[in-house]
């Protein structure tokens, strides 16, 4: 397995309980990826002061709740330390091999995977499990700008606090979750802070009638009712306890709540409606110390946060094998390459919810596969069904690349669960049969999945 984030952990719990072998490499000296703030390996994009902005009872791993002292929206340090205690307490780090990166992982004629690490060693195994993570890799605007600009730039990913925005003119780009988080900080100490996008953002408040805002209406039952329904009765309840973005100095978006991934912010508004924070719209040209905007006007600028989201990508597999331009990956359920048996693809989705729960999900649902207790379907069905969900998805958000792999986070994992079931009688009618053979076994650390 690659990775050691969040997801990893979460999968490598999994498959260790029920008895397969698995390595995992991770390059950094401790497991937590993202949520360890200035982790080593430079990949984390947490800054100082971030805090969840999914809530402590559902971002929670199912057998393991974060404590009850925690806040509903948790700081950085707080999850590191919930997902260091989990390691610790299902004994992962033994499985982990730490401060050790995978360069290279390709996968022979035989369907053997060759794993070279940062160490010079090269492994070999059955079966790879990909959790490297897809909010590391900065993503700057594509195309540039028109013109040139003189002052100072930076991605969100590198944004550590506002200590140096004092008394600074700031432009923050985006309207993303990173891109308000920032917007905010900086308002409180920059000389002004302006933000500007591409288009509006029903941004939504973390507590809505005094509860965390993902735990308003849900129940497992959610997945039974028509989207449609659940939509409506969302728009309903921000329209009540929040209003219209317009009344607070924001433009009317051009799509209906929950047609983009949600903004969160229990601030953002507040300061634009205050005049903190000044909304512009999409940037016209960069001129030297100033940056132009699309309605006309002009403003001085110091410095520029680019709040403009991630690429995804795999640096270890050649790009020609396996890659996603402009975050486009079609997996069958986001974890099963169809025609590749054995590969998966962990935490590898952006979901209207927390991911840990949905990576835990992913690692029974591979853990099943591995034991020969769960068969996929053919292999025209698993595509047919992936075309259908990427229509879902094209159909449903705003064109986008940060909108190539939204899930709903209940019905993921109800329909998850119902292909578990399914998979699990087709497995029975082929006996059992396990779908990877153990081809690496002559190899010390090579895994025999389902023994
Ligand atoms: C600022 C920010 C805030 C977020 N807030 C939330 C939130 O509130 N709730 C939520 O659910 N999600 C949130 N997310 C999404 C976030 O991606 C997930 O919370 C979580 O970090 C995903 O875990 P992961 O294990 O998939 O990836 P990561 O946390 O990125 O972990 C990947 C791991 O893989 C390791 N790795 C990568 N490449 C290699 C390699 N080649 N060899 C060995 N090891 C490798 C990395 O070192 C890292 O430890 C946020 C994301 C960002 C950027
Ligand atoms: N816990 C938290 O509070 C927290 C904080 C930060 C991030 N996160 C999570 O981290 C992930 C990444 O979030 P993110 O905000 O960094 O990225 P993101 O969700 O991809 O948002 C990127 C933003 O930049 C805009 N954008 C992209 N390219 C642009 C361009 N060339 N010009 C102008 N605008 C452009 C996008 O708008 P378009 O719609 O126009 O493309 C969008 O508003 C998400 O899952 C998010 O939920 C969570």
């Amino acid at each position: 397995m690659i990775g050691a984030g969040s997801s990893g952990i979460a999968v490598l719990k999994v498959l260790a309980e029920q008895g397969i072998p698995v390595d995992c490499f991770e390059k950094s000296d401790r497991v937590g990826g993202n949520w360890v703030f200035a982790n080593k390996t430079g990949m984390s994009s947490a800054y100082r002061s971030l805090h969840t902005n999914t809530s402590r009872e559902r971002m929670s791993y199912s057998d393991f709740p974060m404590p009850r002292s925690y806040p509903d929206f948790s700081h950085h340090r707080q999850m590191a330390q919930y997902f260091a205690d989990y390691a610790e307490r299902f004994g992962l780090a033994r499985r982990i091999t730490f401060e050790t990166g995978v360069e290279h992982a390709a996968r022979g004629e035989d369907g053997v995977w060759t794993v070279e690490l940062s160490t010079g060693e090269t492994r070999r195994y059955d079966a790879l499990l990909v959790a490297n993570g897809h909010h590391w890799d900065p993503r700057w605007p594509e195309p540039p700008y028109p013109g040139q600009f003189d002052g100072e730039q930076m991605h969100s990913h590198h944004f550590v606090d506002a200590a140096g925005f004092r008394d600074r003119n700031v432009l923050v780009v985006g309207l993303g979750n990173s891109a308000l988080d920032i917007a905010v900080e900086t308002s409180f100490v920059a000389r002004r802070t302006w933000i500007s996008a591409r288009r509006g953002e029903h941004v939504i408040p973390k507590y809505v009638f005094g509860r965390p805002v993902d735990q308003i209406a849900v129940s497992p039952l959610t997945p039974l009712v028509p989207f449609p329904i659940r939509h409506a009765f969302f728009r309903a309840i921000y329209r009540l306890a929040v209003g219209r973005v317009e009344d607070y100095g924001l433009p009317k978006p051009d799509h209906r709540l929950l047609e983009s991934h949600p903004s969160l912010s229990a601030d953002f508004l507040g300061r634009i409606a205050q005049g903190e924070v000044t909304w512009k719209p999409a940037i016209a040209s960069l001129e030297g110390d100033r940056v132009a905007f699309a309605d006309g006007s002009v403003e001085p600028i110091d410095v520029i946060v680019w709040g403009t989201g991630y690429k995804v990508t795999f640096p270890f597999f050649d790009e020609n094998f396996i890659s996603a331009p402009d975050n486009e990956l079609l997996l069958y359920r986001r974890v099963f390459k169809p025609g590749m048996d054995n590969l998966f693809f962990i935490g590898l989705l952006q979901p209207l919810g927390p991911t840990m729960p949905l990576a835990e999900a992913q690692g029974r649902w591979i853990a099943a596969y591995l034991r020969g207790q769960y068969h996929p379907p053919p292999i025209a069905e698993m595509e047919a069904e992936m075309r259908r969900d990427r229509e879902r998805v094209r159909r449903r958000y705003v064109a986008s690349k940060r909108h190539t792999m939204e899930v709903d986070f209940d019905d993921y994992l109800y329909a998850l669960g119902r292909e578990l079931k399914a998979g699990a009688g087709r497995a029975r009618d082929a006996g059992f049969r396990l779908p990877v053979p153990a081809r690496a076994q002559a190899v010390a650390a090579g895994s025999r999945p389902g023994s």
